[in-house]
């Protein structure tokens, strides 16, 4: 992953030149890194702030022989790794994960992926994985007052060129459980592993309902179970939901 790189000083999105070099028949693997980005994207519509010479803005681009079905379980594939990469370079601090797939350090995000996918027919055309790290950020703007960075957790800087090479290192041992389509069950046991939901009071918000329940762990489609007070087990899909702690 990432042999065939492509580096930018500054432009719209990763996402956006990833998806572009795709339609070009870029190889499977190559990764798409910027300084900064002008039109940097996230989750939900929302913008990614993105200025230059502190974060990592990347993106990864995959042609897996897949079900498109499949390949939300690719987002939470990027969020282990990350949060694996920054534990190596920080030397043992507690990066996990926050369903389904934001990195958060000391409580507070410090990392978001954003998956886009091309497809034909049943087929997949190529996906995107787009990620954001906030690597020395100093400061935040004052909405963003549940960000972090490595910078703030650990008092001083770090190497973005070494995390993006970690990232990519995690990244190809899990996409190898991943490949293993016919069982998950190691992939899925290195999730909850890094899950800081697993075992919590979660507060599900879906549209027109609320309600508390514990989070027990993903399934193999990468939804979170949660065991509501009566004892039945929902399986929550990340499109339509969100989750917080209580
Ligand atoms: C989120 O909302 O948590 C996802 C954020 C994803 C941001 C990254 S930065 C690199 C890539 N390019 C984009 O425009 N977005 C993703």
């Amino acid at each position: 992953m990432g042999k065939s790189l492509v580096c930018f000083a500054d432009t719209d999105s990763t996402n956006i030149q990833a998806k572009l070099l795709a339609e070009q028949n870029a190889p499977d693997g190559t990764l798409v890194c910027s300084d900064q980005q002008t039109k940097g994207r996230g989750r939900r519509g929302r913008a990614w702030d993105s200025p230059p010479g502190e974060a990592i803005y990347m993106s990864l681009l995959l042609r897996p022989d897949i079900h498109p079905e499949h390949a939300s379980m690719l987002t939470l594939v990027m969020g282990m790794a990350v949060a694996d990469a920054i534990n190596e370079l920080m030397g043992g601090e507690s990066a996990g994960i926050k369903w389904p797939n934001d990195v958060v350090l000391k409580g507070k995000k410090v990392s978001g992926t954003l998956t886009e996918m091309s497809t034909e027919m049943d087929c997949i055309h190529y996906v995107v994985i787009g990620t954001g790290i906030n690597v020395n950020t100093q400061k935040f703007p004052k909405e963003l007052d549940q960000a972090t960075s490595l910078r703030l957790a650990a008092g001083h800087n770090f190497r973005r060129a070494e995390l993006i090479a970690l990232c990519m290192k995690y990244f190809e041992k899990y996409y190898a459980l991943f490949e293993r389509t016919e069982d998950l069950s190691l992939l899925i046991d290195e999730y909850n592993r890094l899950l800081v939901n697993r075992n919590r009071e979660v507060r599900v918000l879906e549209p027109g309902n609320e309600y508390t329940g514990l989070a027990l762990g993903i399934n193999n489609q990468g939804e979170l179970l949660v065991r509501r007070e009566n004892g039945r087990v929902d399986e929550i899909y990340a499109g339509e939901v969100s989750v917080r702690g209580v």
